[in-house]
């Protein structure tokens, strides 16, 4: 067993009915939920179109939840400081989408939020070993990024415990996230190779019961907290 560690149940509004989103919401919270994944779309750095920054204003407006936008678009670097002004708390990147990694993080970081940088499930560890160094926290893509319930891809395990392992040799205090097929058959394997986010869209809005969902994600990892 490892240490103490704040695992969060971080609730992907992707697979949410958008017509009730402000009930879904509040049943998250009641469940424990601590962040509300949010997954931003733009129809070329994947198949899909989702939300973006009027829908994020309101729903900022309207939580207490810290919001997480995860930013699956093309030139993240020209979007990433308005999704900050519109309510987030944590904005994400992909590697693969772009080429200036350290001003896009840190223009995050000092328009006050947490910077993230997330890799494709094809994209080694490598791409982001120096990235680490300018990230508050890694989001490993656990299925291909664009759709909610999508199969989870078990190879992301040993890819989180090589990330692990290299913010632990170099010290960091960067915290990893996973996003795509997680429930609760796999959670407990995701949270001992090291993940201390978890971000669930169908296993928790799928459920007929989704504050009911969230405290069984939350219990299933009860003996890492
Ligand atoms: C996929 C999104 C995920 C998605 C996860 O591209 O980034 O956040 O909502 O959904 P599930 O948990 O259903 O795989
Ligand atoms: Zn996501």
């Amino acid at each position: 067993m490892q240490s103490s560690k704040n695992i969060e149940i971080a609730p992907s509004i992707l697979a949410a009915d958008f017509s009730r989103l402000g009930e879904q919401i509040e049943a998250v919270e009641r469940g424990g939920a601590s962040i509300l994944h949010f997954d931003v779309m733009d129809g070329h750095f994947v198949p899909n179109i989702t939300v973006g920054l009027p829908v994020l204003k309101s729903l900022a407006s309207t939580t207490r939840l810290p919001i997480d936008a995860h930013l699956m678009i093309t030139e993240p670097g020209r979007y990433a400081t308005q999704f900050v002004e519109a309510g987030a708390s944590m904005v994400s990147v992909h590697v693969e989408a772009d080429p200036h990694l350290h001003r896009t993080l840190t223009s995050i970081k000092s328009a006050g939020a947490q910077a993230g940088v997330v890799l494709n499930p094809a994209t080694p560890v490598s791409a982001i070993e120096e990235a680490l160094l300018f990230a508050d926290y890694v989001l490993v893509m656990s299925v291909n990024p664009g759709f909610g319930g999508q199969k989870f891809i078990r190879e992301s395990v040993a890819k989180v415990r090589r990330i692990r392992q290299l913010i632990q040799e170099q010290q960091l205090a960067v915290r990893i996230e996973i996003d795509g097929g997680i429930d609760r058959s796999n959670i407990e394997t995701v949270v001992e190779a090291g993940v201390e986010i978890i971000v669930a869209g169908s296993a928790i809005f799928g459920a007929a019961d989704a504050e009911n969902a969230v405290k069984e994600l939350r219990n299933a990892t009860i003996q890492w907290v």
